[in-house]
């Protein structure tokens, strides 16, 4: 195991971090299937981290066929703790401005047909966890002490609308997760924290804005993903050198 016990799964933009010595690769086999690839043990600012690319070290899972379950035994099976989820995400609330990071504090699930628990069959007793606060909040705090120390731009809170995918939303899906309550949409935020509420991981995300939700801007989306996920992505790194500073 690592000295920390702290994991990070990187999202679209993230499948490697520049500055993580690597150790060593562990190919680990679970229950429920392949991980997304092998887990990758190193150093980052002098502290053990473990990586995992969610969609492949290769980018090629979309969000819909990630083995959410696998990737969280595997984590927990090895002695991991604290996952700090990585993702990208398209801005709702007017300030959620591309390139800007922000550390959720709320989710509301749109996802469907996801292998979504590890409490389905084999049960002894039926088990409801609580998911009142879906995100550790200790570690969001640590999160957004980090991102202050480092002096970045990035929004405290906000509510996580989990879509489907691949495909990117309609402008009156948009409309309707706002009208939910939802400051900032994604592909990949369920299962995973619910999984690892189950496995008792202390979970936290950190949300890269990459482009303004569907209907939210004249630009086009593609484009602004191509100019904003690499700068975010870029904030990311020295956020995570920041909180492994600490
Ligand atoms: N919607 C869903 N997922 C995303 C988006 C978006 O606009 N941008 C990056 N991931």
């Amino acid at each position: 195991m690592n000295t920390t016990g702290l994991a990070i799964i990187g999202g679209t933009g993230l499948t490697a971090i520049n500055g993580l010595e690597i150790l060593r690769r562990e190919v680990v086999s679970t229950p429920y299937g392949e991980p997304s690839g092998p887990l990758t043990h190193g150093r980052l600012a002098g502290r053990g981290v473990v990586f995992l690319a969610r969609h492949g070290y290769a980018h090629t899972i979309p969000p819909h066929k990630v083995n959410y379950r696998a990737n969280i035994w595997a984590l927990k099976s090895i002695g991991v703790q604290q996952v700090l989820a990585v993702a990208a995400v398209g801005g709702i609330r007017a300030d959620m401005r591309p390139g800007w990071i922000v550390f959720p504090d709320q989710i509301i699930d749109y996802t469907y047909d996801r292998p979504h628990t590890f409490f389905e069959q084999d049960l002894e007793r039926v088990t409801h966890i609580d998911f009142t606060h879906p995100y550790d909040q200790a570690l969001r705090r640590k999160l957004i002490a980090a991102a202050q120390a480092a002096q970045l731009q990035f929004v405290a809170a906000g509510t996580y609308g989990a879509t489907q995918g691949p495909r990117l939303e309609t402008a009156a899906e948009i409309s309707r997760l706002e009208r939910d309550g939802c400051d900032l949409v994604g592909m990949t935020g369920m299962p995973e924290a619910a999984l690892a509420r189950e496995q008792g991981l202390a979970y936290a995300c950190c949300a890269v804005i990459a482009n303004r939700a569907a209907g939210k801007s004249r630009k086009d989306i593609h484009a602004e993903i191509d100019v904003y996920l690499k700068q975010g992505m870029d904030q990311v790194r020295v956020l995570l050198e920041s909180f492994n500073a600490m």
